[in-house]
């Protein structure tokens, strides 16, 4: 039996930016909503990562690291606020399991991991959105999201292709 864990990282160095960015592009190219479309080159995904590596380094953001085995498996991104007045939730940005090892729980993992990791900390709520016409709320759902509203057309996925954004929130 895999031994799967779920730990926060507040720093990332080289070898783990390194495996973050081919897991992302992988993900990307199997079709996955992490803000791309397929194709992409991992100098596309590069200056994403760059960004979410500068806000975990700035404490304002923590990356919920999926291993299997201790191989890379997958992450997501909690992105947290500097407000006082909403350090009781935070975003939930890129979850992704890697292609390979997809639809054999680790993903009910993972997010149940990003929940120990949001609780630890003190958060009540999380907040994340979904790309419609994914049908991935369904997964969300069976963890307690609810969907709380839509914004019409954000994203455009390609020329008269725009789909909604829905915004889906947990209490811990
Ligand atoms: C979404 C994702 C993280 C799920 O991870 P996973 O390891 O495949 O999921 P699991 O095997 O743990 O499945 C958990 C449950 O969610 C359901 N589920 C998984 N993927 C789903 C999907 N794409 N749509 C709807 N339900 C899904 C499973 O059927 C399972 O339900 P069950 O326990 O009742 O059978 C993974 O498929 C992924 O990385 N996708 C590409 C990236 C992406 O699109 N991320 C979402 C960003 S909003």
């Amino acid at each position: 039996m895999p031994h799967a864990e779920v730990t926060a990282q507040s720093h990332v160095d080289q070898g783990l930016r390194a495996q973050l960015l081919a897991c992302w592009t992988d993900v990307a190219n199997a079709g996955g909503a992490v803000g791309f479309v397929a194709p992409v080159t991992a100098a596309d995904v590069e200056p994403l990562l760059a960004a979410v590596v500068d806000r975990v380094h700035e404490g304002r953001a923590l990356i919920a690291l999926l291993r299997v085995d201790g191989e890379v498996a997958g992450f997501a991104v909690l992105s947290l606020s500097l407000s006082p007045l909403r350090r009781h939730w935070a975003t939930v940005l890129r979850v992704q399991v890697h292609p390979s090892r997809q639809r054999q729980g680790l993903g009910r993992v993972l997010m149940s991991g990003v929940h120990d990791i949001a609780r630890a900390r003190g958060m009540e709520f999380l907040h994340l959105t979904v790309r419609g016409g994914t049908g991935l709320e369904a997964f969300y759902q069976g963890f307690g999201y609810q969907e709380f509203g839509r914004m019409p057309g954000a994203i455009r996925v390609a020329p008269g292709d725009d789909r909604d954004e829905l915004h889906l929130t947990c209490r811990l």
